[in-house]
């Protein structure tokens, strides 16, 4: 069954402003988004606020057009009320009547679910409904348990989508694909043949307006225990055995499994200069705006390669590219040992993607001396599929491959535990350097990590 209405809880947030209505605008141009759009939020607005509040959003963040704008207002409605009151969630069912399986999305801080599923729960609108949550889900693996537990008690596993919009990522897809669609990788993707493993998502950008969000997250929490360890199991997953979408929630939960919990003696955790005065910021807060950590992963695939991860706000560049570095070759033939790991293969998945292997070649003339080459497989410039759109139209159709399953989120509540909250210090950083200078010294001397900067 399609749903047949969006009831959007958190509808006048930032992300609701950056990303989702750019992707319902873009829904609706390709023919693919026709039902009722229902906010709650909390602002005491009008519908013409709610609307001039879309259209300011598609200004800055994509581009006005006209007939899909219109066609997204008549199709908007906005129910302004507090969460905790019964009286929400009656107009909303006075709404919702004509509705069969409504898909309600929560894009609201992760304090207020259990309030708003309770309250669905509670009232007479849930129907056939649908869920899609916002991470991060839960604020660690007890939270997560209980927040599953609230979601089970009104709808079936089938009907939750728990979001990690990297899964949605046009990029995030194409690193399966490569891995999948390709014979040239299989054969050396593991510990006998490739020496470590990184992955770097930088921004340039601090915490902008979200203070307040940050001071509950942090990077771990915002983007490390999610996105990249999502990033991770794509990448270095077992093939699935079979082409049907559980299959691969199957292969990405098994790797997440078989990562050990981070040791603090594995993270550095880092804070740049200023955030402490940033408005709805502790003065004395010791939430990380950058981590960098380094997993293990003891199975008989990987046992022994080293995988580095890094995030960051106030970072020199905005960059998410992961680094996979080959072994040297065992005779060091030409001596050019001095020049490190010499093969690598390269994704980049934003601000463009790019896919490269890096080969050594020798360079013309009397010495049997070379250089770097990066093959360069795919470019593309970033006219992509918002992750957003992808990710409404399956869980509108029902299809959760692109959402974590439960036994993934807590297998990454479990991976990060040990290094949440105040486990480890936290290091002041200058704004628009690579963190701390102590994450320079977590990867040994092959290479180091990679700067998006020089490539
Ligand atoms: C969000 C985080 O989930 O992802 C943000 O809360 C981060 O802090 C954002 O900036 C990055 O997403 P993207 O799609 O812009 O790479």
């Amino acid at each position: 069954l399609l749903s047949d209405a969006l009831v959007f809880f958190g509808i006048t947030s930032d992300l609701a402003y950056k990303k989702i209505f750019p992707a319902l605008q873009a829904m609706i141009q390709r023919g693919h988004f026709d039902i009722p759009i229902i906010g709650v939020g909390r602002r005491d607005w009008s519908i013409e606020q709610l609307q001039s509040y879309v259209r300011k959003s598609l200004e800055e963040q994509a581009s006005v057009d006209e007939a899909a704008f219109q066609k997204l207002c008549s199709l908007l409605y906005y129910i302004f009320g507090d969460y905790s009151d019964r009286a929400t969630y009656d107009k909303l069912c006075q709404v919702l009547q004509i509705a069969e399986a409504p898909l309600y999305y929560l894009a609201i801080p992760p304090s207020l679910f259990a309030t708003v599923v309770e309250g669905l729960g509670q009232s007479s609108c849930v129907k056939n409904g649908r869920v899609m949550v916002e991470k991060p889900f839960g604020r660690d693996l007890e939270s997560a348990r209980m927040l599953n537990c609230i979601l089970h008690s009104i709808f079936p596993e089938s009907h939750i989508f728990r979001i990690d919009h990297y899964l949605g990522k046009e990029p995030v897809q194409n690193l399966l694909y490569t891995r999948f669609a390709n014979s040239l990788l299989e054969p050396i993707w593991h510990r006998v043949s490739i020496a470590s493993i990184q992955i770097t998502m930088a921004e340039k950008f601090g915490i902008d307006a979200r203070g307040q969000f940050y001071e509950e997250t942090g990077a771990i929490r915002d983007v490390v225990q999610n996105h990249l360890l999502q990033v991770t199991a794509c990448l270095m997953m077992d093939p699935p055995i079979n082409e049907q979408h559980e299959a691969i929630r199957d292969e990405r939960a098994r790797l997440l499994k078989s990562i050990d919990p981070i040791e603090p003696s594995n993270v550095v955790r880092g804070q740049y200069k200023g955030y402490a005065s940033e408005p709805g910021v502790a003065p004395d807060s010791k939430v990380e705006t950058f981590a960098a950590v380094k997993l293990n992963i003891d199975t008989w695939r990987w046992a022994s390669v080293p995988i580095y991860i890094r995030a960051g706000k106030c970072l020199p560049s905005t960059t998410t590219e992961v680094v996979v570095r080959l072994k040297r070759p065992p005779q060091d033939v030409f001596g050019e040992r001095a020049f490190g790991l010499a093969n690598y293969f390269y994704f980049r998945l934003s601000p463009n993607v790019l896919t490269a292997i890096g080969i050594r070649s020798k360079t013309p003339g009397d010495g049997m001396v070379g250089s770097e080459v990066g093959l360069v497989a795919q470019v593309e410039h970033g006219n992509e599929m918002n992750p957003y759109e992808r990710l409404f139209e399956d869980a509108m159709k029902g299809d959760s491959m692109l959402f974590a399953r439960q036994d993934e989120v807590e297998a990454q509540w479990q991976i990060v535990a040990p290094i949440l909250d105040r486990a480890t210090p936290v290091y002041e950083y200058a704004p628009h350097t690579w963190g701390p200078p102590l994450a320079d010294h977590m990867i040994p001397p092959d290479g180091g990590w990679h700067n998006p900067n020089a490539t």
